[in-house]
């Protein structure tokens, strides 16, 4: 009897502690479905501008098939951007990215194209990107609009410069998006394969906000793992 409730306590010890841990790395891009059913193989949920990236790489052949959705779009005109820094320059992202350029208006569904960004004040202007690409397309539902592509990237590449953003639009064309420091941070390196929670992106010089809360977060996660084995050991 002593024996069978003391592996009852352990068994229930060890469900808190996993439900604790499976919580504690639940991702919302999980949970998310897409329109035309297509399933990727890994996804993150970007630390900005409530957006998330779905994937999947074939590293030998380059391929990558991404969802880039982006949520939280109130405004019915709006344009939305995921973009590759090829120069894997996490500073200044935006000079040269590559991007995938969508345009909701109220009327319709979004038209998406390619941009090559040269510099701080392009308009987005449709123009050929370096990455050969198939399958751009464009999707709006209520306030998520996601953009679908196929980019092929260079041979052994594993990781990459991302940047991803969202502004108000003149008529169809993008104007310039909110300074706030989430949009200026919205932007990081990427592992394509570990699919594991990326590196998140340097806070900018002067300001420690970011990773002051990532170590609250890690804090909080510790102080609740020694709560409830404290308390499983003593019940
Ligand atoms: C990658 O693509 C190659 C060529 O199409 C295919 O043979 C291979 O199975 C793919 N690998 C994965 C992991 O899907
Ligand atoms: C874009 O690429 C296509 C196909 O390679 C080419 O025909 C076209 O001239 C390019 N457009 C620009 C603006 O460079
Ligand atoms: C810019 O973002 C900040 C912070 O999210 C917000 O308070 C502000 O209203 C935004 N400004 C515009 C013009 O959207």
């Amino acid at each position: 009897m002593v024996g069978e409730s003391i592996v009852v306590r352990l068994v229930l010890c060890m469900s808190v502690l996993i439900s604790l841990l499976l919580t504690s790395s639940a991702q919302t891009c999980k949970s998310q479905t897409f329109t035309n059913n297509k399933v990727f193989t890994s996804c993150s949920d970007l630390p900005h501008l409530s957006s998330y990236l779905h994937w999947t790489y074939n590293q030998s052949t380059g391929k990558l098939d991404l969802a880039f959705r982006h949520s939280q779009i109130t405004a019915p005109d709006r344009w939305v951007a995921w973009a590759i820094n090829p120069d894997n320059n996490l500073n200044s992202a935006m000079i040269g990215a590559q991007a995938l350029v969508a345009i909701s208006q109220s009327s319709g569904a979004p038209t998406v194209y390619t941009s090559s960004i040269a510099s701080y004040s392009t308009q987005l202007a449709e123009g050929n990107i370096s990455y050969a690409h198939s399958g751009l397309s464009a999707t709006r539902e209520n306030s998520e609009i996601t953009i679908y592509a196929i980019l092929t990237l260079p041979m052994g590449t594993t990781s990459l410069v991302h940047l991803w953003q969202d502004g108000p639009l003149s008529g169809s064309t993008p104007q310039i998006h909110n300074t706030s420091s989430s949009n200026l941070q919205a932007k990081q390196n990427l592992h394509l394969l570990s699919g594991s929670a990326p590196t998140p992106a340097p806070a900018p010089a002067g300001s420690n906000v970011p990773s002051l809360s990532n170590r609250i977060n890690v804090a909080a996660i510790h102080v609740l793992t020694t709560l409830s084995v404290v308390a499983c050991i003593l019940y």
